[in-house]
């Protein structure tokens, strides 16, 4: 895990420690089988089917090995986002909704050094297995308590934290599900809670109610977006993001997939008790480049803007040229 004392953006890739432990478990495991069962488990996903598919520890490294590396990215960057949002936020207790492997635990870890209480809960018993034993090779997260059961039943009595993370969890449960864990996520979050969805239509979806439910309860948003009012996005469009990973061989092998790399899209929200000092706008696209202008789809507080930055603004336009698909940006441009 990272040597440092003060929180940071951080990078998409798995951590040297966590990869380490992963292929420590892969040694003498068939990639043939892997691939096998990691088909098995995102058909089944495909079909409206759950994690339930997940029974085994073979099944629990397939899972992981095809999975992880996408979901920690999608974490990771939304994680970066909230640093960005609250730089003086330092939690020290997390707590991490429908873990599975641990994939966001160890991604807030890697990104606050002040996290010193990792609590975990998943209905998964393989998951929750492989969670602890990956967290074994962490001096940090070794000590980390991981509840077994659902989530709706064993919140009511787990303690509430400073940061709460559900990360591709909630599309795994009916309408009503969702709005109940909502409720009980928040009554367990001291300062910040993130959720995370797939950067589908339908994840965006989730999000949105979610958002829409916490808000009327008197939450304010901290990231994606700069305002607590309606989203102004309208069909056929939805907020989204999305981030560009490479492939290991290994990962490689069990998707059975050729490209070196990787593009996960995500769609998420950071909610707080208070609301945040800054609000900068988002870009919601990759900021188009022409000759005479950049133009860039901005989600502001006024709501959503399609800016035009003309080339002859010199300074205004270099800075637009670094810009990317999900960067917070000032307001005023
Ligand atoms: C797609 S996995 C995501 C795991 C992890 N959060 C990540 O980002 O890699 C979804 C997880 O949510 C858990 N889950 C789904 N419904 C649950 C519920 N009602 N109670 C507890 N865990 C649940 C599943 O067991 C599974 O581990």
């Amino acid at each position: 895990m990272a040597k440092h004392d003060k929180q940071q953006m951080i990078s998409p890739n798995l951590p040297a420690e966590l990869k380490a432990a992963l292929d420590a478990r892969l040694v003498g495991v068939s990639r043939s089988d892997a691939a096998g069962r990691a088909a098995r488990i995102s058909e089944s996903y495909r079909g409206g089917g759950n994690s339930g598919i997940v029974r085994s520890r073979a099944d629990a490294l397939a899972y992981a090995l095809a999975r992880m590396p996408a979901t920690y990215a999608a974490v990771a960057a939304s994680l970066n986002a909230v640093v960005e949002i609250k730089p003086d936020f330092t939690p020290q207790s997390l707590l991490d909704v429908g873990a599975g492997p641990g994939t966001a635990t160890w991604a807030a870890a890697e990104v606050w050094p002040s996290l010193d209480r990792f609590a975990s809960l998943d209905a998964n018993a393989a998951l929750r297995d492989l969670a602890l034993e990956l967290a074994r090779d962490s001096s940090r997260l070794r000590a980390m308590a991981y509840r077994h059961g659902d989530a709706h039943a064993t919140l009511a009595n787990a303690e509430a934290a400073d940061l709460v993370i559900a990360s591709y969890v909630i599309g795994e449960m009916d309408e009503a599900g969702q709005r109940e864990l909502a409720t009980l996520l928040w009554r367990k979050t001291r300062d910040t809670l993130l959720v995370v969805e797939p950067g589908t239509p339908a994840g965006y979806a989730r999000i949105i109610a979610l958002r829409e439910q916490l808000i009327a309860a008197g939450v304010h948003v901290a990231a994606p977006c700069p305002h607590d009012g309606r989203c102004p996005l309208r069909q056929p469009d939805w907020c989204h993001f999305t981030r560009r990973l490479p492939r290991s061989q290994a990962h490689k092998q069990v998707k059975g997939a050729g490209l070196p790399f990787e593009d996960e899209k995500f769609s998420y929200v950071a909610l707080t008790h208070t609301p945040v000092a800054r609000r900068p706008a988002r870009l919601l696209a990759q900021p188009m480049v022409g000759k005479a202008e950049i133009t860039a789809k901005l989600c502001s507080s006024n709501g959503l803007n399609l800016v035009r930055i003309p080339r002859r603004t010199k300074a205004a336009y270099a800075r637009a040229r670094r810009w990317r698909w999900g960067d917070a940006v000032p307001s005023e441009v």
